[in-house]
């Protein structure tokens, strides 16, 4: 069967999957959203709750579904899975998740289907290359929301601290959705000028301890917020919306996302977050930033980390 491009599905409508498909309806982006979960009623009443909204943006089809509507869509996006607890952190929920994306997947592999697997569920990375060889389709295909949350804070911290537009900020947060993710730096730009030059044009001079608070700030972001309000889900959705509009309309966008790494910086067969080309078939290239020594050796950490949990869990 055809992909329609303008067909997205959404497996799991907890808090995330319901804001992104709240922000997804808003976008305009998709004529038909077909949104699947565990508990029917609870899809139900998101698509009856988001399609309300309608009137207000533009007509689309929203309705709850099942696997079998899912063959001719360009996306699914899976959100379904146990969230992160207070002083949980996304590995610990390892076990909990990898079943029931494993439950998925198998679902999915029974039909037909020629889309892209967007995994946004924690530990993504892990989940992802779950995803990817349960799935058996070509690694583009594959792709998680890696650390384009994560990228979106780190540039919006930024843009506060030096009175500039987030989205004039290049600068990427890359590894692991987690807590060995880092800062790459050395390839930090703002508006074109290197970080540090920028910095000390708005009078700006102690590097290190601001690249320490505000890398912090990015690191911590989902504990603090958890801590206050159980949950992440409207920084996460709008990264889905982005992440899905790079795709359905084939805009070869450049952002974190993960995938798997096939021999990048020396790193194979995990899937992190690096730099990516982002089009109709998801994955079209990796780009492989300049890294310094210290940046290079934090990326192979995180790579080892989570190697660790692919083979203590498989
Ligand atoms: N990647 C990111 O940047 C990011 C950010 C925030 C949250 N998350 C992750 O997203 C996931 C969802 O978080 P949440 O806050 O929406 O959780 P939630 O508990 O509110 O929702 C999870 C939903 O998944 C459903 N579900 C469970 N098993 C299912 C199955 N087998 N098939 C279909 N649906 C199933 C549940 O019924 C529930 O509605 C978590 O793993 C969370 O850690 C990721």
């Amino acid at each position: 069967m055809a992909v329609n491009s303008r067909k997205v599905v959404i497996v799991g409508c907890g808090f995330v999957g319901s804001a992104s498909a709240f922000a997804l309806m808003q976008s305009k982006l998709f004529s038909e959203m077909v949104l699947i979960d565990a508990d029917q009623r609870r899809a139900e009443g998101e698509a009856m709750d988001i399609g309300h909204g309608m009137a207000f943006a533009s007509p689309m089809k929203i309705y709850a579904g099942t696997y079998d509507d899912i063959t001719d869509a360009a996306v699914i996006v899976i959100t379904a899975g146990a969230n992160q607890k207070p002083d949980e952190t996304r590995l610990d929920l390892i076990r909990k998740n990898s079943a029931i994306m494993k439950s998925i997947v198998g679902e999915i592999k029974k039909r037909e289907f020629h889309g892209i697997l967007l995994i946004v569920s924690n530990p993504v990375d892990i989940l992802t290359y779950i995803a990817l060889k349960e799935s058996g389709y070509p690694a583009n295909r594959v792709i998680g929301s890696g650390t384009v949350l994560d990228t979106g804070r780190f540039r919006y911290e930024l843009g506060e601290h030096l009175g500039v537009d987030s989205r004039s900020v290049h600068a990427y947060i890359i590894g692991e959705h987690g807590d060995s993710e880092l800062a790459a730096w050395s390839d930090a730009r703002i508006g074109g000028l290197p970080i540090h030059d920028f910095c000390e044009l708005r009078g700006h001079y102690d590097h290190d301890a601001s690249m320490d608070r505000i890398f912090n700030n990015v690191r911590n972001s989902a504990y603090e917020i958890i801590s206050r309000k159980h949950a992440t889900y409207y920084g996460i959705a709008m990264a889905v919306c982005r992440i899905c509009s790079a795709i359905v309309r084939d805009e070869r966008s450049i952002m974190p996302v993960s995938s798997l790494m096939t021999g990048e910086y020396g790193i194979q067969d995990v899937v992190l977050s690096i730099p990516s080309v982002v089009d109709a078939n998801g994955i079209e290239a990796v780009v492989p930033i300049e890294l310094s020594e210290k940046e290079l050796d934090a990326l192979r950490n995180s790579a080892n980390v989570l190697k660790k949990i692919i083979q203590e869990n498989s």
